[in-house]
């Protein structure tokens, strides 16, 4: 799996991760719903993946994860991402302290402040967690290209903020305007979510086949087209499509290997979706 460095460490990410809204928000008592997320996990991590992000926004999904890690493998591996999305800063330690105890763990890799929800609160608190050892790195998030303002101008005042989760796909480009620049300038590593615009990107798409493009990067599925077209772009750190499914899960991966689209590719990509 190709890596990439996180800025503030010399520690390397793998580039695909994985997300778990909506795909981990279920109850793991029908066996085959466990077998398959397990399933996720297991492709994920046996290709060199890392990056696990849930938030307690996800309903299910911190309990989902930390129970299938329990018996995997995969926990020692994990890169384990969550959030904190409440205002207050006992409420946010409470909501932090659950999180750590649904995901079955003392320390996290990764915790954010989720949509910029009480953000100087919970900063506050994550720079003694980080001093303390609880967490790893710190993050900030959002989901709209309207608050990218908001993130810049809360990296600008918070130089221990390490991470930055946003938005980028063939279909939502204005991460590219300036805030990937914008990450990469002050050291800060991007993660970058709602990669196929949640369903968006293959609504869009429909029963259409691959364009004649596709096949000069080696792609066989739309999935790996708009995920080719993210690894291509240097600033980008991680990416965490989310799925429930191991085909899919599978076919994600398959976005790592073999050439990888060039400026004027992407160019003609962009194009092509913009042209839908
Ligand atoms: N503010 C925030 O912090 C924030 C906001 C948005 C997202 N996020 C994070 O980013 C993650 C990704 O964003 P997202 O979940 O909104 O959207 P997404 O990853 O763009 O899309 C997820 C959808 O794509 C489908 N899918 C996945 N792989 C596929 C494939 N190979 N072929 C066809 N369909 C495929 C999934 O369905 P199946 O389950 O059927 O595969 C799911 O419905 C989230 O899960 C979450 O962890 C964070």
């Amino acid at each position: 799996m190709q890596t990439r460095p996180i800025p503030h460490s010399a520690e390397n990410l793998p580039v695909i991760g994985l997300g778990t809204f909506r795909a981990f928000d279920t109850s793991l008592t029908a066996t085959p719903i466990r077998d398959a997320l397990a399933d996720v996990i297991r492709q994920l991590t046996e290709a060199g993946g890392t990056m696990i992000d849930s938030s307690p926004m996800y309903g299910r999904a911190e309990a989902v994860v930390g129970e299938l890690l329990e018996t995997e493998p995969a926990r020692a591996k994990a890169f384990i991402a969550t959030k904190v999305w409440t205002r207050g800063k006992h409420e946010g330690i409470a909501a932090m302290d659950e999180s750590l105890r649904l995901l079955r763990t003392s320390s996290i890799a990764l915790m954010q402040v989720h949509n910029l929800i009480d953000t100087e609160t919970h900063l506050a608190t994550l720079r003694e967690w980080k001093a303390q050892g609880r967490v790893r790195y710190i993050g900030i998030t959002h989901y709209t290209a309207s608050a990218f303002d908001a993130l810049k101008k809360t990296i600008a005042a918070h130089p221990e903020v390490d991470f930055c989760q946003f938005p980028y796909s063939l279909i939502e480009r204005a991460a590219e305007r300036d805030l990937l620049s914008f990450c990469a300038d002050h050291g800060v590593a991007t993660l970058i979510n709602r990669p196929f615009g949640q369903d968006e990107l293959f609504a869009k798409v429909a029963d259409r086949a691959l364009p004649d493009w596709a096949a000069e990067i080696g792609c066989t599925s739309w999935a790996q087209i708009a995920l080719k077209y993210l690894i291509a772009d240097a600033r980008v750190t991680c990416i965490i499509p989310a799925t429930s499914k191991p085909h899919h899960m599978r076919d994600n991966l398959k976005a790592v290997a073999g050439a990888m689209p060039d400026a004027a590719l992407r160019t003609r990509m962009a194009a092509f979706f913009d042209n839908l």
